[in-house]
């Protein structure tokens, strides 16, 4: 890279730190310098470093990252004992014209918004994660984790509105129920062009995916740990 792409690249990352997201060019060759400047690479479920968030047949109809459908809110690797991976870095090879856009919902500002009574809840009642229904069928992959949504000692939110076990809580569906109105309000939508690559902090940011139509769209996906 020459210096003044350097320079921009150092702007972009403190964008992530910042604002806990960016979105900008670069060149496919350059992601190993990239990803090496947030940190150092999770494997994926497959134990390859990089993930490809692609059409499988076999995934379509199911709750699937796989499928064309839509995805609903969630923060990554929440059904995994260990910490969740810092950020998350989607690098589009090949776009989409309708749909496939990606959400951000920012879950500390959605927490703020909280009364103290929903943040105790939150903060405290531990529920059940599991895995996506696509990940069974695709690599019969299950596993399941037990933890607050929100855990102030690391910083972290575990969120996923359709893999987390809280309707058993009316304290939970009551906050869930405030989630889709705030989401709703105050998410950030993000189409990805050919080239560009999406990176934000997985510990604060949820994501989520409209449903697309163009089965050729193609992302490499990331986890960094920092
Ligand atoms: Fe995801």
């Amino acid at each position: 890279m020459v210096d003044r792409e350097l320079i921009e690249l150092s702007q972009q990352l403190k964008q992530v730190e910042e604002k806990g997201f960016a979105q900008f060019k670069i060149e496919e060759e350059d992601l190993p310098y990239l990803i090496s400047n947030l940190g150092t690479v999770r494997a994926q479920y497959d134990g390859n470093e990089c993930g490809f968030v692609e059409y499988n047949y076999k995934s379509e109809g199911l709750y699937s990252a796989s499928s064309t459908g839509e995805l609903e809110f969630h923060t990554e690797c929440t059904e995994f004992d260990e910490a969740p991976p810092k950020y998350l870095l989607l690098y589009c090879i090949h776009p989409c014209e309708r749909g496939g856009v990606t959400k951000l919902l920012n879950l500390s500002s959605f927490f703020e918004s909280l009364p103290e009574k929903d943040k105790n809840v939150v903060g405290n009642e531990a529920i059940e994660f599991g895995s996506t229904p696509g990940l069974l069928a695709d690599k019969g992959f299950v596993q399941s984790s037990v933890y607050p949504i929100f855990s102030a000692k690391k910083n972290c939110f575990r969120f996923s509105k359709k893999c987390m076990n809280y309707e058993s809580s009316d304290e939970l569906v009551s906050i869930i129920n405030k989630f889709d109105k705030f989401s709703e309000e105050n998410f950030i939508g993000i189409k990805l062009e050919k080239g560009d690559v999406l990176i934000w902090n997985n510990h604060l940011l949820a994501h989520s995916r409209t449903s697309y139509v163009d089965k050729k769209r193609k992302l490499k996906r990331y986890w960094i740990n920092d």
